[in-house]
Order: structure tokens, then C-alpha cells, then sequence
């Protein structure tokens, strides 16, 4: 199965069940003022958990289902690795009071199971911390549907998801594991956490689910990483490498979202990735044809024609940055100026001068705390 048929098969199975296929959102979260990004399917309709919009006013059922582009900068260091990427789409579905666990379990064990074909692992539950108790409710349907299922039970850092930002609906969830990597997550939002981290329970319980689907292509279709599957084998074989792959399609999503590379915010953040890729691998153009002209994407997601000229501007700034970077070096400028002040990547600036890891780590510790441009 193509990966185009399985995100397909998810927005069909929840449509038949009475779900509303909603678009993805932008990039640039509208309805999360305190996020860099969108994160999670469920932020576009954050105002709807808390009971501010009502989902059958505006898209007409209480059930929504979506493929949501997502960017996490948080999983940076992890790309290239089986299953960590910047960019991915998430798969989901949502309730707001339409229905409850039971539903959404079996749901999720239908699709997986029957659908797809997959077996799964073992499934997590919330094992109860602080003055949240355990979410017993999960544990009793998933052993209704199947009484051989292995349950594991996690606190509050594993089985508890949210909020994105710094408010927002939150709650316990039910996990689903398949080859050794978490697959699904099932958020039953309960709560509201204000900013002083207080739980306050919410009037209207919703069900908030994400897969990503490049994790779930890498199941279906059996390969070693996310990087084999038919959603990145043409755009790897252009790049000649996993990160570089990753970073140019991140950055055309978000380009085609209206971000441009500067020096704060999100356009760091893309400037960051342009530089990063150009640095190990110059042919930009032809990973950007692979990405825009992927079948996969193809109707779905329509890129900005300016993509190309957005990411030439640029990488001809950078190369002017970098020649003038490396001059530098030579005359023994400390290593955290070249990477801060001058954009020199590190792999560059190892190339050609020692670097003092523990200082630099410790420097760039410190100048992501108070820029804050690598938080979510
Ligand atoms: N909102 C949940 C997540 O992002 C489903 O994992």
C-alpha cells in the first residue's frame, strides 16, 4: 500500500463512521498564539476542546477527522535516525462529546488490525500519578476487544499528552505500539491545564488521536526507517542523504506556508534547516522537484511556485556568509560567534579549527534558553 491509499484509508474509515474529513491547517498556528508551530492535529481546534467553538457550527459534526502538517524542531538531533523527522503529517481523529473511549479504542484496534493488517505489540494505558487517577476504563475495553492484548501502564511523562503551548486541553492516553516504535496516540482530553499548571476538569470531554503517517508508511510497507518508504525513497535518492531529505521537505512546507528564512522565530528555524542541508549537499533544486512533483502529495498539498527562488535568496546570502565565516576562522574567532553571528554550521567549523564541545554545548545551552527559538 502506497502511502497516498494509506492516508486514504484513514480519512475514509472515519468518514464512513460519521466523521467530517477536515483540511489540514497551516504551519503557522492561528487558534495557539504561544507555539511556533503546529504541532499536533489537534490545535486547530483547540478553541472547540475547551468548549469556546462549537465543531457542528463550523464544519458541521461533532466528529472531525484530518492529515495535519506538523513541524517539531525538538527531534532535530534524532533526524536520520528509524523514525524521527522535523515535518510529518498527522493522522487523526476527534471527538468533541460525540463519543468516548470505548469508541475511539476500537476504532483505532479496527482500522489497525482489520484494515490494515497490522499486529500490534502492546498497547499503554495511564497508570495514575499526582491527583490523576488510573485510567482503569481504557484498560477494561482494550481487554474486551482482546483478552490476550499486553497492557503496559505509564505516569505522567509517558501516558498523559498535552497541552500544546502553555494552556490548554489535556488529558491521559491510550498508546498503540507496533515494531518497537509508538504508532498511535490516543488522548482522551479531560482537563484544562492553566499556566500555573493547575488540571481543572473540563465541562465537555473530546477525544484528540495522532498517527503519523510516515511512521505508519514504515510499518505498512516493512522497512528498515521512515527514510525507505515510498513517501521518501525519491526525495532521499536526489539528496543523497537522510537529513538533508528531511530538512529540504520541512522547508518547503513551510515556505509554502508563508514563512521566509530571517534571523527570530520560525524563519531561524527555516534558515537553520536550509543552511544545514546546504552545507552537506549544494543541488538543492532537484530534492525540491522530487518534493513538489511527489505523488504523494500531488491535489493534496499545492507548494508555493516561489519555493525555489525563496531558498536560492537564501543559500547566495549564505555562501557570501560563509566565505566571509571562514575568513574568520583563520584569524581565531571563538567557535559559538561563528555559529551564532556568522550562521557557520559546526560541521564546517569542525572541518577547519578545534572545537571546544563542552564549551560550545554550554554556550548554545544558554542561547536557546533565552531566544527560545528551539521550544515548542
Ligand atoms: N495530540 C496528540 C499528539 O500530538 C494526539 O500526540
Amino acid at each position: 500500500m502506497l502511502s497516498n491509499e494509506i492516508r486514504e484509508k484513514f480519512l475514509r474509515f472515519f468518514e464512513k463512521r460519521g466523521h467530517r474529513v477536515v483540511p489540514s491547517a497551516s504551519l503557522v498556528p492561528t487558534d495557539d498564539p504561544s507555539v511556533l508551530f503546529t504541532t499536533a492535529g489537534m490545535q486547530q481546534f483547540k478553541s472547540h476542546f475547551i468548549g469556546l467553538r462549537n465543531a457542528k457550527d463550523d464544519f458541521g459534526s461533532l466528529n472531525l477527522t484530518s492529515s495535519q502538517k506538523c513541524v517539531r524542531t525538538s527531534d532535530i538531533e534524532e533526524v536520520g535516525d528509524k523514525s524521527h523527522l522535523t515535518f510529518f503529517e498527522m493522522l487523526g481523529n476527534f471527538s468533541f462529546d460525540g463519543y468516548w473511549k470505548k469508541e475511539a479504542i476500537e476504532y483505532a484496534y479496527d482500522l489497525i488490525t482489520k484494515e490494515i493488517d497490522l499486529k500490534i505489540d502492546y498497547v499503554s494505558v495511564f497508570g495514575g500519578e499526582g491527583n490523576v487517577p488510573e485510567d482503569t476504563e481504557s484498560a477494561e475495553i482494550w481487554r474486551s476487544i482482546d483478552p490476550e492484548i499486553t497492557i503496559k501502564k505509564f505516569g505522567r511523562s509517558d501516558n498523559f499528552w498535552g497541552p500544546t503551548g502553555e494552556e490548554g486541553p489535556c488529558g491521559p492516553t491510550t498508546e498503540i505500539y507496533i515494531d518497537g516504535i509508538e504508532i498511535w496516540n490516543i488522548v482522551f482530553n479531560e482537563y484544562y491545564q492553566s499556566q500555573d499548571k493547575t488540571l481543572i476538569p473540563l465541562k465537555t470531554k473530546g477525544v484528540d488521536t495522532g498517527m503519523g503517517l510516515e511512521r505508519l508508511v514504515k510499518v505498512v510497507q516493512k522497512t528498515e526507517t521512515v527514510f525507505e518508504t515510498d513517501l521518501f525513497l525519491p526525495i532521499v535518492q536526489v539528496a543523497n542523504s537522510r537529513i538533508v531529505a528531511d530538512h529540504i521537505r520541512t522547508s518547503c512546507f513551510m515556505i509554502t506556508d508563508g514563512i521566509t528564512p530571517s534571523n527570530t522565530g520560525r524563519g531561524y528555524v527555516l534558515r537553520r534547516l536550509l543552511r544545514r542541508a546546504y552545507v552537506k549537499n549544494k543541488e538543492i533544486n532537484p530534492i525540491i522537484d522530487a518534493i513538489v512533483n511527489h505523488p504523494s502529495y500531488l491535489g493534496l498539498y499545492a507548494f508555493t511556485p516561489n519555493t525555489k527562488e525563496v531558498v536560492a535568496l537564501e543559500l547566495e546570502k549564505f555562501q557570501k556568509t560563509l566565505d566571509a565565516g571562514l575568513k574568520r576562522i583563520g584569524k581565531g574567532e571563538d567557535p559559538f560567534i561563528l555559529f551564532t553571528s556568522y550562521g557557520l554550521p559546526l560541521e564546517i567549523i569542525e572541518e577547519v579549527t578545534s572545537v571546544d564541545k563542552e564549551k560550545f554545548e554550554r554556550q548554545m545551552a544558554e542561547h536557546k534558553e533565552k531566544s527560545g527559538v528551539w521550544k515548542e
